[in-house]
C-alpha cells in the first residue's frame, strides 16, 4: 500500500494554505464526531489529508477533543502517516520560543480522556508496544523536508502532555523537568497512542510558543504566544509543502 500523509493541525493551524480541497470526509465515526470534516486535497499535485484538531474555527479545548474519532476517521480515509503539529511551552534551555522540535519521547500526565480503542467494544485487546511513541522513519522524512527549506529542527526531546486547559504551575513544570520533559503541551496524548493502536506512523512537530511556567519572569500571555504562532506556523507550512512533495 502506498503511504498517505495527513496533517493534524494544532493551535494556529486551522487551515492549510495551498491545499486545494477535492473531498470532505465523514465527521461521524463509531466513537462520535471528529473535530471537523477531514479535508482531502492536493498541494502541488500531491494528495494530502488535513484535520484541525481544535475544529475550524478553533473551539474545542484540548481535554474535550474527540481524539478517537479523529484518528479513526483518518485511518478510515486510508491515511498511513500523520504529522501532528503542536504548540508547546519550552522547559529546558534549548527549547527557546520559536524553536521547532521533533520530540522522540513523551510522558503522559493527562487524565479522564478516552485514550484507547481497546475498551472492550473494539477488536481483541492488544497491548501495543509504545516504547518508541514517534516514528523514526517519518521523523527522518520531516527532517529532510525541513533541511530542504532551510528550517532548523531540534531532533529528540521529551514531550510532557498535560491536561489543560489551564497552563501549569511553576512547581508542576519543575517536577516535569525532573521527570525529563523538555517541552510541555496539552494535545500530544492520547493522540500519539491512538495512532499507534491503529498501526499508523506518527510524529509531532512541536512549535515552542512560550517559556513554560516559572522559566521566565514575564507573564505568560496569549498575545505573546500568538506572535510566535504566527511566525512559526508559516515556517511549518513551508516544511509541510516540501514534505508532501518528497
Ligand atoms: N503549557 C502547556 N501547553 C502549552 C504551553 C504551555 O506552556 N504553551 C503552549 N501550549
Amino acid at each position: 500500500m502506498t503511504a498517505s500523509l495527513a496533517i493534524i493541525g494544532g493551535t494556529g493551524l486551522t487551515e492549510l494554505a495551498g491545499l486545494s480541497v477535492c473531498n470532505l470526509h465523514e465527521t461521524e465515526t463509531p466513537f462520535g464526531k471528529t473535530s471537523s470534516p477531514v479535508l482531502e486535497g492536493e498541494i502541488d499535485g500531491v494528495r494530502l489529508f488535513f484535520l484541525p484538531r481544535h475544529g475550524h474555527p478553533h473551539k474545542v479545548p484540548p481535554h474535550l477533543i474527540n481524539y478517537r474519532a479523529n484518528i479513526w476517521a483518518l485511518k478510515n480515509s486510508g491515511v498511513t502517516d500523520i504529522l501532528a503539529v503542536n504548540a508547546v511551552g519550552g522547559i529546558t534551555p534549548e527549547m527557546v520560543p520559536g524553536a521547532l522540535v521533533l520530540p522522540d519521547q513523551l510522558i503522559d500526565y493527562t487524565y479522564g480522556r478516552e485514550h484507547t480503542f481497546f475498551d472492550g467494544s473494539f477488536a481483541p485487546l492488544h497491548h501495543i508496544d509504545f516504547s518508541q511513541p514517534y516514528s523514526a522513519a517519518l521523523a527522518e522524512r520531516v527532517l529532510s523536508a525541513a533541511n530542504a527549506v532551510q528550517e532548523r529542527l531540534i531532533t529528540g526531546g521529551t514531550y510532557g502532555a498535560t491536561q489543560g486547559p489551564r497552563l501549569e504551575t511553576a512547581a508542576e513544570i519543575s517536577r516535569m523537568e525532573r521527570d525529563g520533559c523538555d517541552i510541555v503541551g496539552m494535545t500530544g496524548m492520547p493522540e500519539a497512542a491512538l495512532a499507534c493502536e491503529m498501526d499508523m506512523r506518527y510524529v509531532s512537530l512541536s512549535l515552542v510558543v512560550n517559556w513554560a511556567a516559572g522559566k521566565t519572569e514575564d507573564e505568560l500571555t496569549l498575545e505573546m504566544m500568538q506572535v510566535q504562532l504566527n511566525i512559526g506556523m508559516s515556517r511549518i507550512r513551508a516544511i509541510i509543502a516540501r514534505l508532501a512533495c518528497d
